[in-house]
């Protein structure tokens, strides 16, 4: 069976760079967004234009430069915010403007002091008029997560009737259980008259570490757009990671789901947005952390040995890490140390390694990693010659 493509829009660049302290200059941006667009990605958010004019310059930039995805800027539901978005984008190739507005009651109440009709009033006001520049306008129901399912299917009905192509479902303060939202989305599909004629979009954040689950419920419940940062990076506890969703994708072809990723692209794009950024990549971070692919217990180490299979689900060549690292601690066992050993030219033979097992044991007790360097050390302390 055919795999159904899932289009992947990165916001690294915008919802990404909502981290405080982690704002990145225009030069930075387009580095990243040459290499969004190398990776595969099918939307680069490039920023909110209207938000200053280093930003508008960017978007503007990343316009110029970009040859494959769609870039995309943000607005409020505002028209100058549109007007200037549409100005900043007019020399992209495929331009869309993401415009909306908050349709849960909280916002409704405490944003706008306002009420259910004047919000889907301004919301069909702002398709319309980003339409009269663009033919791609992505609309977004802020807080989407919390909002009453019938009123969200009417604001839904309306902007895809202004002509909205996409619209973004965003569970804006990672507030869903992954059934809660995928049951959303299912309901978005059977309830909103001419849905057929829009893409409908997951924008989860990870507050209560469910992004990665809620925007997988969603496409498995007809949602065929993915919004995503590299490193899950966002506001407070990030977006949903697109290293996640999309090796999810991958490992289960039973899905029929894919991407364009290219996936080997992916471990070398979440260094380059972590050292643009000055924001580290915590280590066991899924698919890109320095410990997806490390083993140090010795029954894992044993296995891995044997066949990296026992205890990996991913080839680490797939996502661009060179090799399964075999990490020396503590307990590890005799495998580990024999392969180690092996990889830096010493091939011990059965009495050997239990002598060198016993130096290693006690070293690995006093400091917490054993090093190559270390290894002839301890060989030399167990009485074998290194000659
Ligand atoms: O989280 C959110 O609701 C957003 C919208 C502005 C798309 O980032
Ligand atoms: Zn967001």
């Amino acid at each position: 069976m055919a795999q159904e493509h899932v289009q992947i829009f990165d916001t690294t660049l915008r919802d990404g760079e909502q981290v405080p302290g982690c704002k990145l200059d225009t030069k930075s941006k387009l580095v990243i967004a040459e290499r969004l667009d190398l990776l595969g990605v099918d939307i680069i958010e490039a920023g909110f234009p209207v938000s200053s004019p280093g930003d508008f310059n960017s978007v503007e930039e990343i316009s110029k430069i970009v040859k494959n995805a769609t870039v995309c800027g943000l607005t409020r539901a505002v028209e100058n915010d549109i007007k200037v978005a549409a100005e900043a984008l007019s020399h992209a190739k495929r331009p869309r403007i993401h415009t909306g507005i908050g349709t849960s009651d909280s916002h409704i109440k405490f944003k706008f002091n306002s009420n259910r009709e004047a919000i889907i009033e301004r919301a069909v006001a702002a398709v319309s008029y980003a339409k009269s520049f663009v033919e791609d306008v992505e609309f977004y129901a802020e807080d989407a997560g919390r909002t009453d399912n019938e009123f969200l299917a009417r604001v839904c009905e309306a902007v895809v009737k202004a002509g909205a192509t996409v619209l973004n479902i965003p569970d804006t303060t990672g507030y869903c259980l992954p059934e809660e939202y995928g049951a959303k989305i299912k309901y978005l599909k059977e309830n909103v008259t001419g849905i057929h004629k829009a893409v409908l979009s997951c924008h989860c954040h990870n507050d209560l570490g469910l992004a990665t689950a809620n925007s997988i419920a969603g496409i498995l419940n007809g949602a065929r757009q993915i919004e995503c940062t590299i490193n899950g990076i966002g506001e407070r506890a990030g977006n949903t990671s697109l290293e996640e969703v999309v090796m999810i994708m991958r490992q289960h072809p039973d899905l029929n789901l894919d991407t364009r990723i290219n996936s080997k692209l992916l471990y070398s794009t979440s260094q380059l947005v972590s050292d643009s950024m000055g924001m580290m990549v915590q280590p066991n971070k899924a698919v890109v952390g320095a410990n997806a692919f490390a083993h140090s217990s010795g029954i894992h180490q044993d296995g891995v040995i044997k066949n990296r299979e026992t205890y990996e689900i991913m080839d680490p060549h797939d996502v661009g890490v060179t090799e399964s690292a075999i990490v020396l601690t503590a307990r590890s066992g005799r495998a580990a140390l024999a392969y180690r050993a092996k990889n830096v030219g010493f091939e011990l033979d059965k009495l050997q390694l239990d002598k060198v097992y016993k130096e290693f044991l006690k070293l690995a007790d006093t400091q917490k990693e054993i090093n190559d360097e270390d290894i002839p050390k301890i060989i030399k302390a167990s009485g074998i010659s290194l000659v």
